[in-house]
């Protein structure tokens, strides 16, 4: 099979060698999946930086998520069989033809649904359905902060949000973001170039604290996020996408930036920080994963959460998807087909 293997961190342009290699070798309980292509995430710009610290030793095949036919299956694989079009999350190997995935970390698709839009079920839905649903129960009227918002993971908070009948509160960095976040229908869109998100949410929701805040920037934006939290809220904190190209410096600027906390400042407060790492879900907590990716699809099919399809690349255009990723400028989901 062909894959494209990451075999040098650093620039996109030398990161990757497309090449021929052995196929994956099937473990009980795991099918193999002829892929249609794969998904793009943030933690791929991270890793080739070589600031993923989960990402396997080089030369490694990355990539959480694909979409394909079932090929072959080995032990127990549940329902699925030889034939069936799924969706699965990888945990690495994704950037290539042949795939071996638990079963558990599968989704069911139909033939016909958008290969774009099911790129995006696994890694980035059911991450935000897990940090939505499954770490806190939200109301409706209750107030949220999403940071990145018109990303993949936030577009998918966002829906999740306005299904709950939430007021929410979403920061992106362009105009354009700005108005695919009115498009959807996030009452309160900031632009934090152009705007301290901080200062904009007090102005507008006053001395009422928020009931969560959503942030995958990490370092003072979550110490701001925090600060915006009222009695009850929760800070659910799953990346860092500000230690980007950081220097040394940098990074320790951006650790100092979250803050310092005691547990028993949580007591007073009534307030609490959570983490959440889905590979780790999905490692151990299988069956957690995949209530996450069925109720997603569920979902969808119920027209309550319809992904974005921000760009399909081709195969031989991997470093340009890469690039157009790492540039800020993708609104939903990006995925490159063979
Ligand atoms: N913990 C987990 O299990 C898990 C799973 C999936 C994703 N994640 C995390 O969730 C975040 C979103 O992932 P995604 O794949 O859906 O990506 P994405 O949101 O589609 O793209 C990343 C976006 O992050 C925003 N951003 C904010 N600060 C940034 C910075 N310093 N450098 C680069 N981008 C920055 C940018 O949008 P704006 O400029 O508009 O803000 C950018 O477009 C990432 O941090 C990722 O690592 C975590």
């Amino acid at each position: 099979m062909k894959a494209a293997v990451l075999t040098k961190f650093g620039a996109i342009e030398n990161a990757f060698e497309i090449k021929e290699v052995p196929n994956p070798i099937l473990k009980e309980g795991q099918v193999m999946i002829k892929t249609e292509g794969f998904g793009l995430n943030f933690a791929d710009i991270m890793a080739i930086q070589g600031d993923y610290k989960d990402c396997p030793p080089l030369p490694a095949i990355i990539g959480y998520d694909v979409v394909g036919e079932i090929v072959e299956t080995k032990g127990d694989c549940g329902s699925l069989k030889v034939g069936d079009r799924v969706t699965a999350m990888t945990r690495f190997g994704g950037y290539a033809q042949l795939v071996a995935s638990e079963n558990l970390a599968c989704a069911k698709i139909k033939k016909d649904y958008a290969v774009g839009k099911a790129m995006a079920f696994t890694t980035q839905y059911s991450t935000a359905y897990y940090c939505f649903n499954e770490v806190q129960n939200l109301h409706k009227g209750d107030k949220v902060l999403i940071h990145a918002a018109a990303g993949g993971v936030g577009t998918a908070l966002v829906q999740m949000a306005l299904d709950r009948g939430c007021e929410i509160f979403g920061t992106c960095g362009s105009q354009e973001k700005i108005e695919y976040l009115k498009s959807l229908g996030v009452h309160h869109p900031i632009n934090y170039r152009t705007q301290d998100f901080y200062e904009e949410v007090k102005k507008i929701n006053g001395d009422y604290g928020l009931d969560a805040v959503f942030d995958a920037v990490g370092g003072s934006s979550a110490k701001k996020g925090f600060k915006l939290l009222g009695s009850g809220g929760n800070l659910v904190l799953f990346g860092a996408s500000s230690i980007t190209g950081a220097n040394i410096i940098g990074k320790l600027k951006m650790a100092a930036g979250f803050g310092m906390y005691h547990p028993l400042g949580f007591v007073m407060t009534s307030k609490a920080m959570i983490g959440v790492n889905m590979l780790r879900i999905g490692d151990d907590r299988p069956l957690v994963l995949k209530r996450c990716l069925e109720d997603v699809v569920t979902q969808v099919e119920e027209n309550r959460l319809d992904p974005t399809v921000s760009k399909i690349f081709k195969i031989d255009e991997l470093t340009e998807a890469l690039n157009y990723l790492r540039s800020r400028k993708s609104i939903g989901k990006v995925s490159v087909l063979w």
